[in-house]
Order: C-alpha cells, then structure tokens, then sequence
C-alpha cells in the first residue's frame, strides 16, 4: 500500500534529500534552457543530487522529460519530479475565464471544460495543475476576480469541486488526469480597497462562513494540494498561518494532500515584518504547515541549519515529505516518472477540434444577457446592413483572457470574424475599430498603457454606425486589465471609449453593446443609453462563434451573473448576501446605511441574467412549515417558459436566518437547479431544506443549526424572489 512505499523512500532519505523534496523551482525550460544563467547551474546541480522536489513551467513533453532524465540518471533515489504550472482556463485551447465560466451555473459544464484542460496539460507532460481558485471575490476592483467564481461562498463550492473532478478525475494515476490545486489559502480576494496582495482584515465567523467553504468543499472532495495565499489576516500572513494550515486543513479537515508555498511567499514573510530573515521565514512557515517552498529558496537555505539547532523538529520535515510522496505515488510517477511523456498524445490532444467544440459550448453558456430593449436581440431579419464597430471587435488575442498558459498569441476567433462566419445570406458586415484601447506592450508582466487621446478613428466609425441598421459595438477590457497585480480604483471604460460609446450612440439609437471584460464594470452610462448589452466576458478560443451564436439567435442566453455589477466604482465591495446593519431603513432622514450621491443596490445583481424568453415562477410551497433535527422540508416551486423559444433557467434558493447567534446576511444562496423549457411547458424544481442548509459558524465557533426562523426565497436572481417561512425547532 502506498503508506508503506512512503515510509520506506522516507526511511532511505538523508535530511538534505528531504529538504529538497520540499523545494520547488521554476524552470522556465523552455525559455532557457536547463543551463544557462549561473542561477540555472545551480539548479541544474541541485536537480542531479536529487534536492529539487518538483519544477513549475517546465512544459512540453521534450521538456518535462528532459528536466526528468536529469533526476532519474543522476539522483541517489531517484524520487521523480512533479511539474507544476498555471492552466487556469486551459492550456493551448482556451476556454472562458474562470468568472465568466461560473455565469453559466453549469456544473457538468465546468467539470468538463477542466476535463479537457488537464488532458490537454497531461498531454504536455505537467501532472499538476494551479487551479482551481477558490477566493470569494467581492470587490470589482481586484484584478484577480477574474481567476475565481465570484461572490458567493455557496457557488464558489459547487464550482470549486466540479473543477477538480475535471481536473483529477477519479483516478489520479491515469496519464490523462492532473492534480488539482486549492488556492489561495485564504483570504486573498479580500485585500483591503481591492489592491492586490493588500492587508486582509477579517473575524474569525467572516473567515469561517464565507471565505472557508470551498476550501473545506475541495478537501473533502480530495483535491491533491493547496497554495496558500500572499495575503495576511488579521496580522498573520497566510503562509505562517498555523490555524489555517495545521489546525484546519490538515488537522480537523483530516487533509492529506501538500501545501505549496506561493511564489515566495514564504520569503515575504520578511517584508511582512514577521520574520527578520529567510531562515527566520523558513521556520515560521513549516511550523505553520507550508510543505513545499515556491521558488522562495528559504527552505532550500534554512531548514537543515534549523533542524540541526533543534528549533524545527524533524518529524515536521518527515510529515511534509510523507505528504508530497503521496501525491507522487497517486500520479504514478514512481512506477513511471516519464507516463507523462507520450509524444503521439501531445500532438492529438493540444488544439484539437474535439476541444474546440467544448470551448464553443463553454463560450456560449457564459454569455450573460444583461438588458434586451425592445427585443433587439436576437437580431432580426429585417436587419441587413451591421456595423462592427470597437477596440476589442476584431481583436484576435484579448479573447484569450490572462493566464492563459500555452495559448497561441491571436489565436482566438473575434467578435467579427464569428458575426460574418453566422452571418445570414444578404446582410452587409462593415467594421471600424473606432480607436485603440491599448498602446504599448502587452503581457503578463507589463504594465498596462492606455490610448488616452488618439481619436481619429471616430469618424469612419460615426459613419458606419450612421449607414448602418444596427451596431454591434465591442468594448471593455484589454486580456490584460484583470489578473494578478491588475488592480484598478476605477472600473469604467479605459482609454477613449467612453467618447466613443457615446458618439456611436448619437449615430444610430440600435445599438448592440458587445462586453469584453474579467471584471465586473461600471455601466451606469451604457444601462440608461444602450438598449441591448452583451456580457461576454473573455471566453477564449472560440469567443465569437459564441457570441455570434447568441447574436443570430442560435443559443438562447442562459448565463447568470456570479458577481454584483455595482452602480459606480465607488460601491466596491459590492456583493448580494450583505449583512442588514442597525440601520437598514431611513426614510426621509439620512441617518441609515445608504449613500447620499447613490443606489446603494447593484446595477445587475447576483444571479441576474435575461434570456430570449420568458419564465414565470408559481409560489412557494413547503410540505411543512416547521422541521427539527433529523427531519426536511421540501420546497416546490413551478417554472413556466411564457415565451416562444426554448430557455435554460437556474432556479436560485436562499434563505434568510431571521435571529442568529451572530449578525446573518439576507439572504444566502443555498441551492440552484439549471433546468430547460420549452415553449409554454412548465416544470415544478423541488429542493431539500435540511439542518445542514442552516448550519453555520456560529457565536460558539461551532458549526451548529440554531433554532428559529427563516425565510426561503426562490426565484431566477438574487432580487426577483418568492418568499415563505420555515422554522426549524
Ligand atoms: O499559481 C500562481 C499564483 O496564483 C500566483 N503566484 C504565482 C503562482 C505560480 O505561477
């Protein structure tokens, strides 16, 4: 059994063998080259004497085997690597960006899309993939929204599993599946003012109830590791968290997987101001349960020195080592280090057309339908003359999103390209850029520079906007505007578009806004002004097939926001599930929580998005009005298509903990049910209130079901809710 196997690697290993397992390199392989660079020979070194435990971005089967080889013939034990790397929305095919993918509120959805990714990254040689994250995202202005599913603790969960199913699938030894990775354990998306890598400040019920559950989620469904986060919390940085790491994770969660260190973080503990030095770091984060240090090189420096002086106990290094060996045994690697390395799959996996399909599926089932005046939308046949106009419309390489691993640069499908490949016989395509959105380099790295002033493209666009019959205008955000160190205070249209937007208004009142973006934005203008807007998002290889799709008619919108689109950037954070305060209501007088210059409600709430037909919803009926332990509740409620085309709807249940023993939101989603209707056909959606729907982290700092009242609400967004009341005794 593989405990056995691991004791005895462990047993033949010297504390320097150990240590290195515990050391992850980046590679960068095949930028390059094993050798060049004297940090590189270092490591070459390091990696023949078999004290490297794993690389991250070392790709391609030719890389990964080479790295591999320099282990397997020349190490003492030769412990096979784990290569490690980033595919957070696919690795050569892309599909939608994580937040645009969890719009579409379609597990199997997901879990294939991750399928196919980790097949794809299998194929490239890497057993393990950093993914998925699962960082509750509440603030518009942290670039990084775009890596997660949103808001909401309850769907992040959901979405957080079907993700490493696909990823991992129910075999982690089988050569087409990858590892999994949590991150980042935890707090990171609530960085304080949506800064990235910002002070997190939050209690101990907050952390519990609404940050914690996907990771809890993701452990229990096996997920092979966990990152913890650069952030701190309440004045301890995440990577020296004990009670995260040790108490949680690995103590009550009963986890046995490893934590790796994000890049550095272990290190940073000294800018923090936690530790003096790198060795100060090393003996924070082990203790605290960091298990493999991401090209930090603490570990690397400090620990042996640290064991020897008895301040770190060997049997913490024992207890790392045992868990990184685990996940090696359950890849396989030991029976073959190289069973990631098959040429022939490489080649028929990357890119392949099979895939494809899955992105255009993907793409489509994203799209969220914001607002549809008049039924613009889907585009009628009386229209024949289209202007494509805007920055992003025929930008081949924003579709791809950030992180976008092995991603060929341009390699995604327009908005134009897929408007004239769904394009009906007879009508006229013109296209004007409008103006540019970004000057300069774009990269990962880059920062990000904006056309402020250049408008000379105005004009051609006014006139096609003029001529034409209707405008599909494609505006938002350039690939690189969200992602890690993307923060913004400002969530509007960078560069000139809003003068743009405006003038192709003045030209033709029928206009089709066409969103591109991995942020929630400020559409006050566009809401009252444009009367159809498009959510696209950035949804990888095949985005404008997809929103061609939507476009034409071919696929009836479906997505549902995971995020609170606010008013303004100034409401940030803005989520749904908001506490009620002291002072909820006012009237006439000021003294209550609102603002004076504002809504304080979302622009386009949680859990909103329009379809091309209509649902109606029955009531609410509940078998009883009361349960206790040990007992449920049904809650029925029938849907109805009222309109004329067939329509996918997801039915949303929240409850509302009336009286809690600590200050309770709302409203909580609690459940939600995707179903498909066709014209006029109605269907009834059952859902199960049990004790665990209501059980939370409560003044005990226990997970507990208080008595009391509650009130369920079901309907198609976090705002247009049926309502009953329950009691639970
Ligand atoms: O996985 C990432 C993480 O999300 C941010 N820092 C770097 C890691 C590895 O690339």
């Amino acid at each position: 059994d593989i405990e056995q196997k691991i004791d005895s690697v462990l047993a033949l290993m010297t504390l320097d063998e150990k240590i290195g397992q515990m050391v992850q390199y980046n590679g960068s392989w095949d930028v390059t080259g094993p050798a060049t660079g004297t940090d590189n020979e270092k490591k070459l070194e390091n990696l023949k004497n078999g004290l490297v435990g794993s690389m991250l971005n070392v790709t391609s089967v030719e890389h990964t085997r080479q790295a591999q080889k320099i282990v397997m013939e020349n190490s003492r034990l030769k412990i096979p690597l784990i290569f490690g790397y980033d595919v957070i929305h696919g690795y050569q095919t892309m599909f939608p960006v994580p937040l645009g993918e969890s719009a579409s509120w379609d597990l199997e959805l997901m879990e294939k899309t991750a399928r196919v990714a980790g097949r794809e990254t299998a194929a490239a040689g890497v057993h393990w993939t950093f993914a998925p994250m699962m960082d509750i995202s509440r603030d518009a202005r942290w670039g990084r929204i775009m890596e997660g599913a949103g808001e909401d603790p309850y769907l992040n969960s959901k979405i957080a599993v079907a993700r490493i199913k696909g990823f991992q699938g129910n075999d982690l030894s089988d050569p087409k599946t990858i590892a999994a990775c949590a991150k980042h354990f935890a707090g990171y998306g609530f960085a304080e003012g949506g800064r990235d890598y910002n002070t997190v400040n939050i209690g101990i019920y907050e952390l519990n109830n609404t940050i914690l559950p996907p990771f809890k989620a993701a452990a229990a469904a096996g997920v092979a590791t966990f990152m913890n986060s650069f952030n701190e919390i309440d004045g301890v940085p995440a990577t020296a968290s004990t009670y995260l790491q040790r108490d949680l994770l690995k103590g009550k969660w009963h986890w046995d997987g490893f934590v790796v260190s994000d890049w550095g973080s272990i290190t940073e503990l000294i800018p923090h101001g936690v530790a003096k030095d790198k060795k100060a770091a090393a003996e924070l984060a082990v203790k605290a349960g960091s298990d493999m240090d991401m090209e930090g090189g603490a570990y690397e420096s400090s620990l042996k020195e640290l064991v020897e002086e008895g301040k770190v106990a060997e049997k913490l290094i024992d207890d790392a080592v045992k868990r990184i060996l685990r996940v090696k045994f359950r890849l396989g690697l030991f029976d073959d280090p190289y069973k990631y390395c098959d040429e022939a799959f490489e080649k028929s996996e990357l890119y392949s057309e099979a895939n494809q399909e899955v992105a255009l599926e993907a793409g489509k089932k994203s799209i969220v339908l914001l607002k549809n005046e008049n039924d613009i939308l889907p585009i009628k046949n009386s229209i024949k003359n289209i202007a494509v106009i805007g920055p992003l419309a025929n930008d081949k390489d924003s579709p791809l999103g950030n992180w976008r691993a092995h991603a060929v640069e341009n390699s995604a499908v327009s908005v134009l390209e897929g408007i004239r490949n769904y394009t009906p016989k007879g009508v006229k395509i013109t296209y004007a850029e409008g103006a540019k959105l970004s000057t300069g380099d774009r990269s990962f790295l880059n920062p990000m520079t904006f056309n402020k002033d250049d408008k000379s493209g105005f004009a051609e666009a006014e006139k096609l906007a003029k001529q034409a019959d209707l405008v599909v205008l494609v505006v938002g955000e350039d690939a690189f505007q969200t992602g890690e160190g993307r923060s913004q205070t400002n969530i509007g249209f960078a560069g000139v578009q809003d003068d743009l937007i405006e003038t192709v208004q003045k030209a033709n009142k029928n206009v089709v806004m066409v969103l591109m973006n991995g942020r929630p934005m400020d559409l006050s203008w566009s809401s009252k002004n444009i009367p159809a807007i498009v959510e696209s998002w950035f949804l990888g290889s095949q985005h404008g097939n997809a929103v061609a799709e939507i476009l034409f008619g071919r696929y009836n919108p479906s997505g549902k926001l995971p995020v609170s689109f606010p008013q303004n950037s100034g409401m940030e954070p803005l989520y749904y599930n908001q506490k009620s305060t002291g002072r909820p209501e006012g009237g006439a007088q000021v003294t209550y929580s609102h603002y004076t210059d504002s809504p304080r409600e979302a622009l386009y709430p949680f859990g909103f998005g329009l379809s091309f037909t209509e649902f109606e919803y029955g009531d609410i009926e509940l078998s009883a009005d009361s349960f206790s332990e040990g007992e449920k509740i049904e809650a029925s409620i029938s849907v109805k298509n009222t309109g004329n085309m067939v329509g996918e709807e997801t039915v949303q249940l929240y409850l509302h903990d009336l009286v809690g023993s600590i200050t309770r939101p709302n409203l909580e989603l609690k459940a939600f049910e995707k179903i498909s209707l066709k014209p006029g056909e109605r269907k009834v959606v059952n859902f199960i209130i049990d004790k665990e729907m209501i059980t939370y982290f409560t003044i005990n700092k226990k997970w507990e079901a208080e008595p009391g009242d509650f009130e369920v609400m079901i309907g198609g967004n976090s705002v247009d809710l049926k309502k009953a009341n329950f009691e639970f005794k």
